[in-house]
């Protein structure tokens, strides 16, 4: 059986800087180092950051004074940030560059007068630094019929949680054309996410069964399953090798693998090994 990795796979730049800095903080300091939330959206990659010794914490109230704080990549809300600076922590912001894009461009928006729209998925943390800097009438949705839930003003901007599709952001700009009189819309989408999803969609075109690796709360992750699965090619998700099952690949001759971009190399070159052992049986 033919196993073939997506070109794109795995640690985007963002994820790569953030894990790269906690590693670095932690060789070289004695402070304690805590991350508000997991660091990324990775159960694996959490467990080995933890036997180092850097711990995750819900709220910043749990935090010692004198550690380290560790801003995730996906961001927080700007009320967590001006906590953090009152209590005697040292702050590492790794908040990555193309979400601190999407903030200053929400808050632009606000301070010029448009009513923020922000597509993103409710609840996600990277969503909630997005909406609060984006001004008190901002509103998020998930998809273009959540709008009607909503009053929407004559003048409005729209940005997007930088993980959603580019099918759902230019929907949603074109409903929202049809309503408000002004709209300024930016594509936040990242590339990392894009560029990902493409990767994968061409891989399945060509494969008998999709593989895709990652955390079952990374968002990117399990949408490269849905546009694996809505493409029609059988596709499995997995975290780590183990969940493997040797009959997903009965009569299959090519198995595409794709990870999303908090997955890390170690965990997507398992799964291709197991995959080869299957074959080889
Ligand atoms: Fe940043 Fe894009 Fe990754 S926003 S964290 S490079 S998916």
């Amino acid at each position: 059986m033919k196993v073939i990795l997506s070109e794109l796979a795995g640690f985007c730049y963002g994820v790569r800087r953030a894990i790269d800095t906690v590693l670095q903080v932690s060789e070289s300091n004695e402070k304690s180092i805590y991350t508000l939330g997991p660091l990324i959206h990775n159960p694996q990659v959490i467990e080995m950051l933890e036997s180092k010794g850097i711990k995750s914490v819900k709220e910043i109230s749990e935090i010692p004074a004198n550690s380290i704080i560790i801003m995730p990549s996906h961001g927080v809300a700007r009320t967590i940030m001006e906590n953090a600076k009152k209590l005697n922590l040292e702050i590492i912001d790794l908040t990555c560059p193309f979400v601190s894009k999407v903030h200053r461009q929400a808050e632009n928006l606000y301070n010029q007068g448009y009513q923020v729209v922000v597509l993103g998925d409710k609840g996600h943390t990277e969503l909630k630094g997005i909406m609060s800097v984006a001004g008190e009438n901002a509103i998020s949705v998930e998809n273009i019929d959540e709008l009607s839930q909503h009053t929407i003003s004559n003048k409005v901007g729209i940005v997007a949680q930088t993980t959603q599709t580019i099918d759902d952001y230019q929907k949603l700009v074109y409903a929202i054309s049809g309503i408000a009189h002004e709209v300024r819309a930016y594509n936040t989408i990242c590339h990392a996410t894009s560029d990902r999803q493409k990767s994968a969609l061409k891989l399945a075109e060509s494969v008998d069964i999709m593989l895709v690796v990652g955390g079952r709360n990374s968002a990117n992750t399990r949408r490269l399953t849905e546009i694996c699965i809505e493409y029609g090619v059988p596709t499995f998700h997995v975290e780590v090798s183990d969940e493997i099952q040797d009959e997903w690949f009965a009569g299959k001759s090519s198995v595409g693998v794709t990870a999303g971009a908090s997955t890390p190399d170690w965990i997507i070159n398992q799964v291709v090994d197991r995959i080869s052992a299957i074959s080889e049986v």
